[in-house]
């Protein structure tokens, strides 16, 4: 996710059972001109394995010359293709959703991708880019037939963006046809829910953005929904205690410094800081705060206080 799956946040949600981490998206352009700031965004660590870069871009021959780049010096363990993003920036240029129009021309992306990659290569499509053209079915059909891996859908038109419910009944539409896996995405926020949609659409995985958001513990509560353990009648599972996750923010907050500094590492966290806290009795003001707090001592100091109170009050 854009500004947000940084290598720190990656780790973090592979620790806590998610499969495979993606990377932001990453302009094949940029990376094909070797833009600085694009390479330093594709920077991991090891233990974050398996990972997938996910480019997003127009020009075939740009995504070519990324992946060669990137067989050359990154060897990340699969490539994602974006045809989804609904972001008018992205979408003006022709990139994102705005290919969902011009299927022929994802087709070539893909081809030329699948030519020089030697690692498989993943695609993630919407249903189509606005209601009443959805194509999800004969792209997944296309993007098969070229040799894509797998292909993960969100069940959202272009002309959604993020808003109403996600049409899941095109992930199953599309599992139906698939010989490759199917990665279902739209609105998971709880074990239940991955539980449902895997037997609901027949899914062979399930996707999450938005519910991880301050929240990576859903991985492992995900995984032991699907393991069986949520069947128990009456069990609910409680999620991560507060120390647990302030031990998880404190290590998020060292690998981002470590990662950028402190100055921009600070910054970058403060939206994840805001999404962690959420819930907590007093976070509004807390966000406040934490938002004016310029140094990771002031943080730490902010977050104590509430384990404190916390502590204290049991
Ligand atoms: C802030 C933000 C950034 C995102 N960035 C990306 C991205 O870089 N690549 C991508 O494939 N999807 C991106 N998405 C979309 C999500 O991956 C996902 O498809 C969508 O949010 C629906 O799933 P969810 O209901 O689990 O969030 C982004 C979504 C948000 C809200």
């Amino acid at each position: 996710m854009a500004g947000i799956t940084d290598s720190a946040f990656r780790l973090i949600c592979h620790r806590y059972g998610a499969a495979l981490v993606y990377s932001e998206m990453i302009s094949a352009e940029a990376l094909s001109r070797g833009h600085s700031k694009t390479i330093r965004m594709l920077s991991f660590r090891e233990e974050e394995r398996p990972i997938a870069v996910q480019l997003f871009g127009t020009r075939p021959l740009a995504f070519a010359e990324s992946v060669e780049r990137l067989e050359r010096d990154i060897q990340p363990d699969y490539y994602d293709l974006n045809f989804g993003c609904p972001a008018p920036k992205i979408v003006k240029n022709g990139g994102g959703s705005a290919l969902l129009k011009f299927p022929e021309k994802i087709a070539q992306i893909a081809r030329a991708v699948i030519n020089v990659a030697q690692r498989p290569v993943l695609a993630k499509i919407r249903s189509g880019w606005e209601v009443g053209s959805e194509n999800a079915l004969e792209v997944a059909k296309l993007l098969e037939q070229c040799g894509i891996a797998a292909i993960a859908v969100h069940g959202r038109t272009r002309s959604q963006m993020f808003s109403g419910q996600a049409d899941w009944t095109i992930i199953s539409k599309i599992k139906q046809q698939a010989k490759i896996p199917v990665i279902g995405n739209g609105d998971v926020t709880s074990g239940a829910d991955a539980r449902r949609m895997i037997e609901q659409t027949g899914c062979d995985l399930v996707m999450v953005g938005r519910a991880a958001l301050g929240n990576p513990f859903l991985f492992a509560e995900i995984n032991a929904a699907l393991d069986g353990e949520l069947r128990i009648s009456n069990y609910k599972f409680r999620g991560a205690g507060w120390q647990e996750r302030l031990e998880v923010i404190k290590e998020h907050i060292k690998m981002s410094l470590d990662d950028k500094g402190e100055l921009r590492g600070i910054r970058e966290m403060r939206k994840h800081l805001g999404w962690y806290i959420k819930g907590i009795p007093g976070a509004a003001a807390l966000r406040q705060e934490l938002m004016h707090a310029g140094t990771e001592v002031e943080v730490l100091k902010l977050l104590e206080s509430i384990g404190h109170e916390k502590r204290t009050d049991e």
